[in-house]
């Protein structure tokens, strides 16, 4: 396996501060509780929050999908039971990236069976230009790639390479 920087660190912290004025401007005056979903997302919402100078809450949903492998297994499982009390808030979802969509699909289509957010979003670091497999899109998104597997800034293979500070391209 080898790597290739898709996305250095100075590059990502300069396209957070485009992204994060965009979604100040968004949210000022309505209230705003971003949902991180975790692991993947840990790096980027802790980087991009700390640009955002709203009255934000911060909630934390555990989602898994990979289990592992390079590609997602389609079965997306939720580590609580409970989901945060979103009623009348505008929720912000934050993930690491968009591939297949089952995942991002599976935390809305939850958030809108059992609470009552005034308005859902979903902003991912990157997306992976494909097909998805459920019709979902993202409102916001930091970068655009190609259909291939990357690691770092909080993405993982088998559960290493999060804490690289770029992301990274693993290629065969
Ligand atoms: P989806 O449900 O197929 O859209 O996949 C979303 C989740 O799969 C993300 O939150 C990631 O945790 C993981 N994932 C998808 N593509 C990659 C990748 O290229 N590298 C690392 N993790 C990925
Ligand atoms: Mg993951």
């Amino acid at each position: 396996m080898t790597e290739r920087i898709l996305f250095p660190a100075a590059a990502i912290a300069a396209r957070l501060d485009e992204l994060a004025a965009e979604l100040t401007a968004f949210y000022t005056g309505k209230p705003l509780t971003v949902l991180a979903i975790l692991n993947g997302s840990l790096v980027f919402a802790a980087d991009l929050l700390r640009r955002i100078p709203l009255p934000l809450r911060l909630e934390c949903l555990n989602v898994a999908s990979y289990h592992g492998g390079l590609e997602s297994s389609g079965v997306v499982t939720f580590q609580q039971n409970n989901l945060p009390d979103l009623d009348g808030r505008h929720v912000l979802i934050l993930d690491d990236i968009l591939d297949t969509g089952r995942t991002l699909h599976a935390v809305k289509c939850r958030l809108f069976k059992e609470t009552h957010p005034l308005d859902v979003r979903v902003a991912v670091l990157l997306k992976k230009r494909k097909e998805r497999a459920e019709p979902l899109e993202a409102d916001y998104a930091g970068f655009e790639i190609g259909d291939e597997f990357v690691i770092g800034y909080g993405l993982d293979y088998d559960g290493r390479y999060r804490n690289l500070p770029e992301v990274r391209v693993l290629e065969p």
